[in-house]
């Protein structure tokens, strides 16, 4: 496996490679990251993964600074999963000055859930994504379930743009016991860490109320809303969205139900398909 670290070094050492699949990171690589890189790799001739943590989607308030960086170790869970080609570029190199065009997705998609906790959010998200798909030029790429947003938005801009890319879609790792890994689940002390997983048996209690047939909505996000208040969370929300563009429940639709919550000073989000 080769690390790279400049545009021009990754586009000579791929410029004879017709099939290849790109998977975006910000690092610090758990089991999630690894199954997305097994999935590339079972797909395609040569995996790409990229490891950059993107400035442009973080809000000053945020974690930017303190965002684990551990490429020496993200290098041996790369190389396990059987990945080509490790690009790790700096700032500088991705951003040489201020990004002056950005991409916008749209505010029904982007302006929701996230977006709504996160302004800016999705625009920092599909700016340094379109950059990597141009400096890869890929004929595929992965990503997770577990950012379903972030997902819809991306093939969005896939089938606007007409960017000859597949988005593979990789289901959500958990641990044994529901909790989506994360690696901001490493802010999370031990008492925290017993907690998070009250994140998703919330979502998978709302999954079953709307299998045995409730649809007052707004009931069943209120109700697992103070549930996590009660367990000690800042919920940001908890809600039911149709699968296909996160807009409201209709009769009929494919569900997701998605929730972000804070525990202490960790924000986590997690959703379940129903
Ligand atoms: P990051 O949070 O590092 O996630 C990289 C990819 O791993 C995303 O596609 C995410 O959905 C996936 N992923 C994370 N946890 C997962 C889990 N438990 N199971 C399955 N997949 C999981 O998402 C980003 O980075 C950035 O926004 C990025 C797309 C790289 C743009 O900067």
């Amino acid at each position: 496996m080769q690390v790279i670290h400049k545009i021009a070094d990754l586009r000579a050492l791929l410029s004879a490679q017709s099939d290849i699949c790109l998977v975006p990171t910000m690092g610090n690589l758990h089991a999630g990251h690894l199954s997305l890189v097994k999935l590339a790799r079972a797909r395609h001739a040569c995996v790409v993964a990229s490891v950059f943590v993107n400035p442009l989607q973080f809000a000053p308030h945020e974690d930017f600074a303190t965002y684990p960086r551990t490429l020496d170790q993200d290098c041996q869970v790369l190389t396990s999963g059987g990945c080509d080609v490790v690009f790790a570029p700096s700032a500088q190199e991705m951003y040489p000055q201020a990004q002056a065009y950005t991409v916008a997705p749209p505010a029904a998609l982007a302006e929701t859930l996230e977006g709504a906790f996160r302004p800016g959010f999705f625009t920092g998200v599909c700016t340094v994504v379109l950059k990597l798909f141009n400096i890869v030029a890929p004929r595929a790429a992965v990503f997770g379930k577990k950012d379903y947003q972030q997902l819809l938005v991306v093939e969005n801009m896939v089938r606007e743009f007409n960017l000859p890319i597949d988005i593979i879609r990789a289901e959500t790792v958990r641990t044994a016991d529901g909790l989506a890994l994360s690696s901001r689940n490493g802010y999370l002390n031990e008492d925290e860490q017993r907690q998070a997983t009250q994140l998703s048996a919330t979502l998978r209690r709302v999954a079953e109320g709307l299998r045995a047939g409730h649809r007052d909505w707004a009931e069943l996000e209120h109700a697992a809303t103070e549930s996590l208040r009660l367990g000690g969370w800042r919920p940001d929300y908890i809600a039911i969205r149709r699968q296909t563009d996160l807009g409201a429940p209709a009769p009929d639709s494919a569900l997701v139900v998605l929730g972000a919550a804070k525990l202490g000073p960790t924000r986590l989000i997690d959703n379940l398909e129903l």
